[in-house]
């Protein structure tokens, strides 16, 4: 899997900027994570809901990794940056996992709103939040009956230091083009934030003063979007994505901008950071040739060939009978030529062109370069 020469010139660049592993100093003993497959580490694979097989992880944990990608996912790529460990699954139970430097609650599928019979995840962001508060207060207990587990646990201290992390919102807006109008999806996103916004008071209840919030992406240009909605030609933009998927993604994130400056005002004694992933995403698939890559559409690990090459009765590493033949899906030659994974998740390629765009804090507000000290401290 040869990485391409302009890929490293562009990573040259940047890591001469913004180093990009072992660099800024966010100066952040822990991050607590919340969220759907953009930033599960293995929560709805240790769950045991769900399974996936190799490819996945094929090109740098060379085994599933419980991440729905090829490789890492974009926040693996930030705690780089932060010098902190990848962060565990809550519920991964198994080889000693460290909570030390923090834990990540958010799974697969999961939606902010509650999951309903059909919910491919059953984890949405309440249960996530309790699913935290559950946490923290083992995690006090326990420290309260000695040193012995220390090491494997966040110090007291951290819950109040450490930075609060949130990629949700996605799944609510996909799931609902099933069986909703658009206009009926555009009138349900402020119930959908106002429970977003419940379940941050909760955590700045507890303690957390440190909020980062990633908006949600372009999702009309996700394959299976295409797949499903975009048999019409007239509902495609220019890049050839669902245009109502994108323009609801729009308006959703509207609306969340305006929550984190309205929480802003409200938790005066706390930093709550709006990430524009949308921007950086949509740029990428748009620009896709200029940063390296040769397909900004197409799955790299699907069936059914171009233009999608994606085909809802079979998921990238299954074997299942198709027509009478038997059929297993494997990934194209070179993932890192692609923007997509598997007709529903970006490629790590995708992820680390995405992750050094956040990382120039061009696309966030506050943007971290005049708000954030941490960034003076930059280590080469
Ligand atoms: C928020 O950021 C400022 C620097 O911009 C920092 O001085 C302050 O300690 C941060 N607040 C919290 C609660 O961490
Ligand atoms: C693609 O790049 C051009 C030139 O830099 C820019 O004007 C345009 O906004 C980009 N497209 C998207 C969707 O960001
Ligand atoms: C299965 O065969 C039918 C009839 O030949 C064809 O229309 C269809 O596209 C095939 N499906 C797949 C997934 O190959
Ligand atoms: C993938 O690589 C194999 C072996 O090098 C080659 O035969 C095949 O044509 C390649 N496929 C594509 C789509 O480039």
């Amino acid at each position: 899997m040869a990485s391409k020469p302009c890929i490293l010139q562009f990573l040259t660049i940047v890591s001469f900027l913004f180093p990009l592993t072992n660099s800024i100093d966010f100066n952040f003993p822990a991050v607590f994570n919340f969220g759907d497959s953009n930033s599960d580490t293995g929560e709805l694979i240790a769950s045991g809901i769900e399974s996936i097989n190799p490819p996945y992880g094929e090109i740098y944990f060379h085994n599933p990794s419980g991440r729905y990608c090829d490789g890492r996912i974009i926040i693996d790529f930030l705690m780089d940056a932060m010098d902190l460990p990848f962060l565990n699954a809550y519920l991964d139970s198994i080889g000693i996992p460290s909570f030390r430097k923090g834990c990540n609650f958010a799974a697969a599928g999961s939606t902010i709103l509650p999951a309903t019979a059909t919910s491919v995840s059953p984890f949405s962001f309440g249960i996530q939040v309790s699913q935290f508060l559950r946490f923290k207060s083992q995690v006090l207990e326990l420290l309260s009956k000695g040193k012995k587990l220390a090491k494997y646990l966040p110090a007291e201290d951290y819950f109040q230091k450490g930075l609060y992390m949130f990629d949700i919102g996605q799944n609510d807006l996909a799931g609902a083009f099933y069986s909703k109008t658009f206009d009926q999806i555009v009138a349900s996103i402020p119930t959908i934030l106002l429970e977003f916004e419940n379940g941050l008071k909760k955590l700045y209840d507890q303690g957390a003063r440190n909020f980062w919030v990633h908006n949600t992406g372009p999702l009309g240009c996700i394959p299976q979007n295409v797949a499903k909605f975009g048999s019409d030609p007239l509902k495609l933009d220019e890049q050839g994505c669902v245009s109502g998927h994108n323009q609801a993604a729009k308006l959703f994130n509207l609306q969340l901008h305006a929550l984190c400056k309205k929480l802003q005002g409200d938790f005066t004694d706390s930093n709550i950071t709006y990430v524009d992933i949308y921007t950086i995403k949509s740029n990428l698939i748009a620009n896709y040739s200029r940063y390296g890559f040769e397909q900004p559409i197409m799955a790299c690990c699907g069936y059914g060939g171009a233009p999608l090459n994606y085909d809802t009765q079979i998921m990238c590493g299954q074997t299942k009978v198709i027509n009478g033949t038997s059929v297993t899906v494997k990934a194209c030659n070179d993932s890192t030529e692609y923007v997509n994974w598997d007709g529903i998740h970006y490629t790590e390629a995708a992820n680390q062109y995405v992750s050094s765009q956040i990382l120039t804090g061009k696309y966030s507000d506050p943007p971290f370069v005049d708000k954030m000290p941490f960034l003076l401290n930059i280590k080469f």
